[in-house]
């Protein structure tokens, strides 16, 4: 089933794009006898996701707010749910070289950029919505056009991106397409944090996590991956087997201090480019996360090559869904996306796109319940 409902208002009008000049943001509810998922035109993104614990208790598993108004501007830089790009994550130097020319995103964080811009990015966009009834799924659409002033984020082509989000029984899919009709930078991904507890339930640190990464990026003192692809094999970053979130978290250890907490793009195993030409890529299982205590898990499967664990490091004090004011830790964020500053790391996967190549991604949220472990 997909339901249409206001979410409010917001603040300031989107300043471009599909939604230019509008104000007005919708929520798109899918449920069915497993799952209900609320989607916002506003980033498209997800507000919401109730799925069942080991006892079939329902509980919403991703930190939000209850209204457009808390959503744009994203003033205190969260990124809930949403959907980030064209580049997520860090630009190394804030500059992207494609085919010799070189194109300049803000420095907005020191000398570098963080997921493009905070509040014109594609999380601050209104998109356009069509639903489909039949399918359990809504798409989300937004083009990006060079040549209005402001409105390529300051990246080349005419780009036409879609979202796509669908309920499969327990498992959430979303298709990522972007096509463009010029060589251009495309790094998309989606900033839910997740509480498999329920997200007002207070620190994730006794959540089991495993992540199927042989390696991960260690980052400079900015957060920029140095090139380096570090076996976890010993670190406080092996999630190979499952393991408390919290367990190895307040180790002394370098790459922890300069995350405080884990913020860093683990590669996972198994990635295989792909060309855009054939059907859509398959994706391969990236992690596994257990709330032991009330049975509630979740798979997600990508097809990308990197998946940020970020441990909530900074949320706490932020107002979230009901008035719960989440703490630091309250919620992690998995994101999958090409690894963060590819451009400056021509060894890395290329997010270079073309005319030829389009952009296309797969990532799955596969929910599932386990006998819960009271007091765990
Ligand atoms: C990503 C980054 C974090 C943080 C969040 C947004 O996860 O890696 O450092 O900026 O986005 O708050």
């Amino acid at each position: 089933m997909v339901e249409k409902r206001s979410f409010g208002s917001f603040g300031p009008e989107v300043p471009l794009g599909t939604g230019r000049g509008q104000r007005a943001a919708h929520l798109y509810i899918l449920s069915n006898d497993a799952l209900t998922v609320r989607l916002s035109d506003l980033g498209a993104a997800i507000v919401g996701i109730d799925a069942p614990d080991g006892t079939g208790e329902l509980a919403d598993v991703v930190l939000g707010f209850d209204e457009a108004a808390a959503y744009y501007p994203d003033s205190q830089g969260t990124y809930f749910g949403a959907t980030v790009g064209p580049s997520a994550n860090r630009v190394e130097g804030a500059t992207v070289a494609i085919e010799g020319a070189t194109y300049r995103l803000p420095a907005n964080e020191g000398a570098n950029n963080l997921h493009t811009d905070a509040v014109r990015g594609l999380h601050a966009q209104l998109w356009h919505a069509e639903a489909d009834e039949a399918r359990d799924r809504v798409t989300f659409t937004l083009e990006l056009a060079p040549g209005e002033p402001g409105s390529d984020l300051e990246l080349p082509g005419r780009r036409a991106f879609s979202v796509t989000y669908e309920l499969d029984g327990h498992c959430l899919r979303m298709t990522y397409e972007a096509a463009t009709d010029a060589p251009t930078f495309i790094n998309l991904t989606n900033h839910s944090y997740f509480n498999l507890a329920g997200q007002a339930s207070g620190s994730v640190a006794a959540q089991e996590l495993a992540v199927f990464a042989e390696r991960f990026l260690p980052i400079d003192g900015a957060s920029i991956p140095t090139g380096e692809l570090r076996p976890v094999a010993g670190t406080p970053f092996d999630f190979r087997a499952p393991k408390a979130i919290g367990r190895d978290i307040e180790a002394a250890d370098e790459q922890l201090e300069r995350g405080h907490g884990y913020d860093h793009c683990f590669c996972i195993d198994g990635y295989e480019p792909d060309d855009g030409t054939g059907g859509l890529p398959e994706p391969r299982l990236a992690a596994r996360a257990l709330d032991p205590a009330s049975g509630r898990g979740m798979e997600l499967w990508t097809t990308l090559p990197g998946l940020q664990l970020y441990t909530g490091n900074f949320i706490g004090g932020v107002a979230g869904k009901g008035g719960h004011v989440y703490e630091d830790r309250g919620g992690f964020a998995l994101e999958p996306e090409f690894y963060p500053a590819s451009p400056s790391h021509p060894a890395f996967p290329s997010a270079i796109f073309r005319p030829g190549r389009p952009y296309r991604a797969v990532t799955e949220y596969r929910f599932f319940t386990a006998e819960p472990v009271p007091g765990a």
